[in-house]
């Protein structure tokens, strides 16, 4: 059977998801977009390009919601970028409206397809997703632990000087500087990263990790990361439509794990057919759990300012 994934926002990160999606070959694929003739025209260069790499699937752009019919995961990446200087915060109320519009017209074609939300404030905006959609919490997943996990692991190989595949890194809580790299259990093939780095240089790669948003916004001058963002999009939906069970660090709704009920936040999760299977408990020492109620604090005040 085929499946069908469709992606709202056909942005940036939007179009290069389709991208890394029809690379897979995972599902027939539609973008949808405000803008008149963009979607329509990423799609058709796109399906102009699957016959080079052999890849059998649909490309469809398109204005109208109803291209989305029968989803089976909807992508949510319509919304405003980050502008230097900013914070994925300012976006809030904006992206707040579009997001909403997004949910309740795709429910209207897909009403079994699974979220997975891109759109920055990441935390705050799939809780809106799983509100107004009136959804169970396994069917909203926000994207922003594997691309957080993915700037620290590219970090940490390149200071050490091996393969990415050998670095493992969890990088938790809310999508945003009060992110919480938990360096205790990442490692460099089983080693603890505290062990195999020194103190100044493990403090640097966690700070140029909770800045790595930022750093690529003050370097593009317009726009906001796109590579790595939507590549964490399409190992998500490989994992759900797989079924694979593969436990990625994602924002998703808690109810009483790490002690924080009702708000969405990274967490290891571990993903398969259903959406969201299982939340993973890590044990944490005192540090590592006052920073992330620290950063749960962010992620709630954000929440409170959507009135729901
Ligand atoms: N419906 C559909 N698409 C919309 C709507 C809407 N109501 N409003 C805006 N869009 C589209 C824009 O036309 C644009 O093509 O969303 C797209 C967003 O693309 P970009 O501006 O390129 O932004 P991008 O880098 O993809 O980021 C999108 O994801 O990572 C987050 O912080 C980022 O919130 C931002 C979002």
């Amino acid at each position: 059977m085929r499946h069908k994934v469709s992606i709202i926002g056909a942005g940036m990160t939007g179009a290069t998801s389709a991208h890394w999606l029809a690379e897979r070959e995972l599902a027939d694929l539609v973008l949808v977009d405000i803008v008149e003739g963009m979607p329509q025209g990423k799609s058709l260069d796109l399906q102009e390009a699957l016959p080079v790499i052999g890849k059998d699937v649909s490309v469809v752009g398109s204005n109208d919601y109803e291209a989305t019919e029968g989803s089976d995961i909807i992508v949510i990446t319509a919304g405003l970028p980050r502008k230097p200087g900013m914070s994925r915060d300012d976006l809030l109320a904006k992206n707040a409206e579009i997001v909403r519009t997004a949910v309740e017209e795709t429910l209207k074609h897909s009403p079994e397809a699974i979220y997975i939300i891109l759109t920055n404030p990441l935390d705050a905006m799939a809780y809106l997703t799983m509100k107004v959609g009136d959804l169970p919490r396994e069917r909203v997943i926000g994207q922003a632990g594997i691309l957080d996990s993915a700037r620290m692991r590219a970090f940490v190989a390149m200071e050490l000087g091996v393969s990415v595949e050998n670095v493992h890194c969890y990088v938790l809580g809310g999508h945003g500087d009060s992110m919480v790299p938990l360096t205790r259990h990442s490692n460099v093939a089983g080693v603890p990263l505290d062990v195999i780095l020194p103190a100044d240089r493990l403090e640097a790669i966690v700070e140029r990790t909770r800045k790595g948003g930022g750093e690529i916004v003050g370097l593009l001058k317009s726009g906001s990361a796109f590579y790595a963002p939507a590549v964490a999009i399409a190992q998500m939906v490989e994992a759900i439509l797989k079924d694979k069970n593969l436990i990625v660090p994602a924002s998703v709704y808690l109810q009483g794990e790490y002690g924080l009920k009702d708000l969405f936040f990274g967490v290891p999760a571990q993903l398969g057919r259903q959406g969201l299977v299982k939340v993973i408990e890590y044990e944490l020492n005192e540090s590592e759990r006052k920073a992330l109620e620290a950063s749960a604090e962010h992620v709630k005040t954000n929440i409170a300012k959507l009135a729901l």
